[in-house]
């Protein structure tokens, strides 16, 4: 079997302005690794491993991360945002990795409100970015990027639970083909973050939406309700509207989509 395996000099050969990258075999959580040793990355820096012990998603949820067919990486940015901006860091990055994706597949790529990236309603991959504001100015200083990406599909194919919601991006294993994406999603993520406050990816963004002008469930303080996904406004957040004819603008949060 074709191994591709990840190498860190290959994914540095691959960008312009060779972010320093480390690749790992195995470790706890690319995002932990990351934010304990922020220091010693620049700006695009990033962290990949082949098999996650302890990889997290969003509301602290175990992201399932076996070795040898997913894409686990942690990328610094070092910025300068109102921490209303973090949730743009998320809809960067999504844009980002559904483009660089797309750069080596046929797959049309889906964004579903807000971290999650689809195809044919299967979650391909998810995204948690944290970010870390400076206690003086109140800013958002960096943010550790996490993108975790079923590239292939696992030995022996998923387990039954995981199959119902999660897809895998590549049928055909090829060589260093995990390192061009990782390298790709990089660059991307570099030019948009650069210019989050232009919110030039916002469109695609919404064009690529999964959920908008669908019925959905909206998770919020334990409750579940109806709603409709009206619109994404500037700021990232989703406006709803409730059987009742009333609106409201989501700014984080879980949803479903109702098929
Ligand atoms: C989610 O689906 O809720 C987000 C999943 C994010 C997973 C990635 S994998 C690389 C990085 N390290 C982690 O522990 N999590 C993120």
């Amino acid at each position: 079997m074709i191994k591709d395996a990840l190498n860190a000099k290959e994914i540095s050969a691959l960008l312009e302005n060779r972010f320093s990258v480390e690749v790992f075999d195995k470790i706890d959580s690319t995002n932990l690794y990351m934010k304990k040793n922020f220091a010693d990355f620049s700006h695009g820096g990033a962290v990949i491993a082949d098999f996650q012990e302890s990889g997290r998603g969003r509301y602290k949820r175990k992201f399932y991360s076996p070795a040898g067919c997913g894409i686990y990486m942690s990328v610094l940015l070092r910025l300068d945002l109102p921490p209303e901006a973090s949730v743009l860091i998320t809809a960067a990055a999504a844009v980002a990795v559904c483009e660089a994706i797309e750069a080596f597949s046929d797959k049309r790529l889906e964004i579903k409100w807000v971290n999650d990236i689809l195809y044919n309603s299967k979650k391909l991959c998810g995204i948690l970015a944290e970010s870390a504001i400076d206690p003086k100015s109140g800013k958002i200083e960096r943010a550790v990027v996490g993108i975790g990406i079923n590239a292939y599909e696992p030995d022996g194919g998923f387990d039954s639970e995981i199959a119902q919601i999660a897809g895998f991006v590549f049928e055909e294993r090829q060589t260093g083909l995990r390192n061009r994406v990782c390298a790709e999603i990089i660059s991307r993520l570099q030019l948009y973050s650069s210019e989050l406050s232009k919110k030039s990816f916002l469109n695609e963004y919404k064009r690529r939406s999964a959920v908008l002008g669908k019925s959905i469930t909206v998770l919020s303080e334990g409750s579940y309700s109806e709603a409709v996904a009206i619109d994404i406004d500037d700021s990232c957040r989703l406006l709803v509207e409730y059987p009742d004819k009333t609106r409201e603008y989501l700014n984080s949060g879980e949803i479903s989509v109702r098929l």
